[in-house]
């Protein structure tokens, strides 16, 4: 190897060069226009790589009906992203590897609104919770957990 080809190398192992720019992903929210904690998840999805399509509504029940958000998974928002539905305060990792694995469900929730999930910092304090996998005959798995 030249030496300018082992430069190149060894600055793609340090992460300098980045092999390849992550592409940012379409996501659309559907949120009541008077919630502060979704605009909040929204800031974190922004600095996280996601365009947001915003879409305030008043009837959030209507487009919980709609994607088969069931009331033990539901939450404040509802968002569509590459076809899975994401209920509620997910953290945008969980986000991508949901994208990534496209297990076949119908998407994840963090059910109600737990403490320290992103958009619901609360002075420092966090609940242990899990994000849910969900189907539309209402099987429910831990997606991933962030219990500790
Ligand atoms: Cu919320
Ligand atoms: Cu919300």
């Amino acid at each position: 190897m030249k030496s300018l080809e082992i430069l190149f190398a060894i600055s793609l192992v340090l992460g300098t060069i980045p092999a390849h720019a992550e592409k940012a992903t379409d996501i659309t929210v559907y949120r009541s226009p008077s919630c502060s904690c979704c605009g909040k998840w929204l800031e974190h999805l922004k600095q996280n790589n996601f365009t947001i399509k915003d879409i305030p509504t008043e009837d959030m029940n209507a487009i919980k009906h709609k994607y088969g958000v069931s009331d033990e998974m539901a939450s404040c928002h509802t968002a569509v992203v590459n076809g899975y539905v994401v209920e509620g305060h997910v953290p945008a990792d969980d986000i991508k590897v949901l994208l990534k694995t496209k297990p076949s469900v119908v998407g994840i929730a963090v059910p109600q609104m737990p403490s320290g999930t992103p958009g619901m910092e609360m002075d420092g304090k966090k609940d242990p919770y899990d994000v849910m996998s969900f189907d539309s005959d209402k099987h429910y798995q831990v997606f991933k957990s962030h219990s500790k």
